[in-house]
């Protein structure tokens, strides 16, 4: 693990690049519970904006693209965000390596579909509040948020990383304006699935 914000992440994606094990999230291909519910919406980008929180090697971002969104993904681990890249050679996708703490100031209000998948889980739970915060004032009016994430029980507590999320973690993701349509339990009850979406 380096001192940088990213060590311990960048440090598997340089393994993974080094011939060693395969980060245990990836599965080289879109996450199953965002292409049912893209599936289960007929969902079509149509040209508007999309942003993939924590990326890594791009396969939720590509599935976007797919469905014609002008899509941007990023990560903090700048070896991943150069593997994604180079497995997507012909991507129309923006991979660019960025802080979920510290994003672009122009980012604010922009995209009008924000997907974060198992990011803010894997951030100190000191921090979700601030990450939750951060993800949701990206969203565009009219815009949705898409969480995913592994579900904790209120009062419980977890040696991560990962740091699963509460049901009040999860809502911490509906601030200024972005409201909370659905909260789903799914994978017999081990995941979140919420929905969030700004009416103005
Ligand atoms: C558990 S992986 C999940 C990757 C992908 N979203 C998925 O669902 O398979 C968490 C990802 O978030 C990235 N990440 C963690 N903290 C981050 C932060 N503060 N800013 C940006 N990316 C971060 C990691 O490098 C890693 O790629």
């Amino acid at each position: 693990m380096t001192g940088e914000p990213s060590g311990m992440f960048e440090a598997i994606y340089a393994g993974a690049e080094a011939g060693l094990a395969q980060p245990p999230w990836d599965h080289g291909a879109p996450r199953p519970q965002l292409v049912e519910w893209a599936e289960g919406r007929a969902l079509t980008g149509g040209g508007r904006e999309a942003l993939v929180v924590g990326c890594g090697y791009g396969s939720d971002a590509e599935y976007l693209a797919q469905l014609g969104y002008r899509t941007t993904g990023f990560d903090f681990a700048p070896t991943a965000i150069a593997a994604a890249r180079r497995k997507h050679p012909a991507s129309t996708v923006d991979y660019l390596v960025a802080d979920v703490l510290d994003l672009p100031p122009e980012w604010q209000g922009r995209f009008d579909l924000v997907v974060e998948s198992l990011t803010v889980q894997s951030m100190p739970p000191q921090q979700h509040q601030a990450a939750a915060r951060r993800i949701s004032a990206l969203v565009a009016p009219q815009g949705t948020l898409l969480v995913l994430a592994t579900t904790r029980d209120e009062g419980t507590e977890v040696t991560g990383p990962p740091w699963p999320l509460t049901r009040s973690e999860v809502e911490e993701f509906a601030r200024d304006g972005l409201d909370l349509r659905r909260v789903e339990r799914i994978e017999n009850g081990t995941w979140w699935r919420a929905e969030l979406s700004r009416g103005d």
